[in-house]
């Protein structure tokens, strides 16, 4: 059996790896061996019974007897051991979260449902380092990868409202202290029977205001408010993320050379682990919403197209609805009035599976020649 190991499995996104790939069976195809940078000696998780104890993650004579390595630990381990690994001449896969190799010439960024046949291709040449792409946008590319497929968009824009969960576990946490701390702020007033809801306003107003509220994660309140910046800022009116958009795309779907333009604003909301996207798309030519529904649908086994009617909407296309699940619904899909290539859509992921752990499970079936279409 092939060996694998697996790097950042105690962190949020190594964690939901873990789960993913018990699930699935994975840990029977492979044996594997865990790595940590603080706990290596200690006893492996019990997730994958029969491996070796926890071995440490700077060790790079230990990391070069894996022909696969799996990494979750993040940007600043892969900055540091990645290329002292290939400078000392490991050829092996490398699976990484991690967006630092994403650009680069050696790497394929992997979301096989969309672009296995890219994948297929980087596999013969020779390439070896297997990216997971920005969750954002592969879970953009699951909902429209029919349309992307058919090569029928022109360009989209893509205002996004994103979970607390892309910003990390400790952003999670602030959040729901935020919501506690809020509702601590109102209960009296709340509590009033026949009280006013100003009074209730001006609690939620002054507890958001107070130093004392949770934010040094966020810097800011995002219970009870929104954060319309994500990422570093770029320093021409785009932040970091909003350029992953067309940048990871193109890349993902192998067309760098013609590449469909994906524009927007990216927004945190309070949500725990969900995005939402709210897409316009610019079609090439005019086609019937029927044909477009079709195609959607018909994309892969993740996409789930919802009506685009009202108790369909607000039941099936929330984050509250999706969090936990695989599948990836679009709806509110219809054409704007501004003319008949226009059409609108929303979208709902989790931000943890098909936008983190999922497409790395994936990959090492596809290394390993045991991933199903
Ligand atoms: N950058 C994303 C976010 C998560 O902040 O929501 C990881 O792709």
């Amino acid at each position: 059996m092939t060996q694998v190991g697996i790097i950042g499995w105690r962190g949020m996104v190594g964690s939901v790896l873990l789960e993913r790939m018990r699930a699935e069976g994975d840990f029977d195809l492979v044996r594997p061996t865990f790595f940590s940078t603080s706990q290596a000696g200690t006893a492996a998780p019990e997730v994958a019974r029969g491996a070796g104890p926890v071995l440490d993650a700077n060790d790079l004579e230990a990391l070069k007897r894996m022909p696969i390595l799996i990494s979750a630990q993040g940007g600043e381990y892969t900055q540091a051991i990645h290329p002292r690994l290939r400078a000392a001449g490991w050829d092996g896969y490398w699976i990484d979260a991690a967006s630092t190799l994403r650009m680069s010439e050696s790497a394929v960024i992997v979301l096989d449902p969309v672009n296995r046949p890219v994948m297929e291709r980087a596999r013969r040449d020779g390439i070896r380092d297997f990216i997971g792409g920005n969750c954002t946008v592969s879970l953009m590319l699951l909902a429209v990868s029919g349309l992307m497929r058919a090569g029928l968009v022109d360009w989209i824009t893509a205002m996004t409202y994103q979970s607390a969960s892309g910003a990390g576990a400790q952003h999670m946490r602030e959040y729901v202290e935020q919501m506690g701390a809020l509702h601590r702020a109102a209960a009296p007033a709340l509590a009033e029977a026949g009280g006013s809801i100003l009074e209730v306003d001006r609690a939620v107003q002054s507890a958001l205001r107070s130093e004392a509220l949770p934010h040094a994660q966020f810097g800011v309140p995002l219970a009870a408010s929104l954060i319309p910046w994500i990422d570093k800022d770029l320093g021409n009116g785009q932040s970091r993320e909003e350029w992953k958009a067309t940048a990871e795309a193109n890349r993902i779907l192998g067309t760098v050379g013609r590449p469909v333009p994906i524009e927007g604003i990216c927004v945190r909301v309070g949500a725990m682990r969900c995005h939402s996207q709210a897409l316009t798309i610019k079609l090439k030519e005019d086609r019937p919403i029927a044909e477009i529904e079709r195609l959607i649908a018909g994309d892969n086994a993740w996409v789930r197209l919802v009506p685009n009617e009202r108790e369909a909407s607000i039941r099936e296309l929330s984050p509250a609805a999706v969090s936990g699940r695989l599948e990836v619904p679009i709806g509110r899909l219809r054409k704007l009035s501004i003319g008949g290539e226009y059409l609108t859509a929303f979208t709902v992921g989790d931000q943890l599976l098909w936008g983190a752990a999922e497409p790395l499970r994936r990959t090492l079936r596809f290394l390993l020649d045991r991933l199903d279409a």
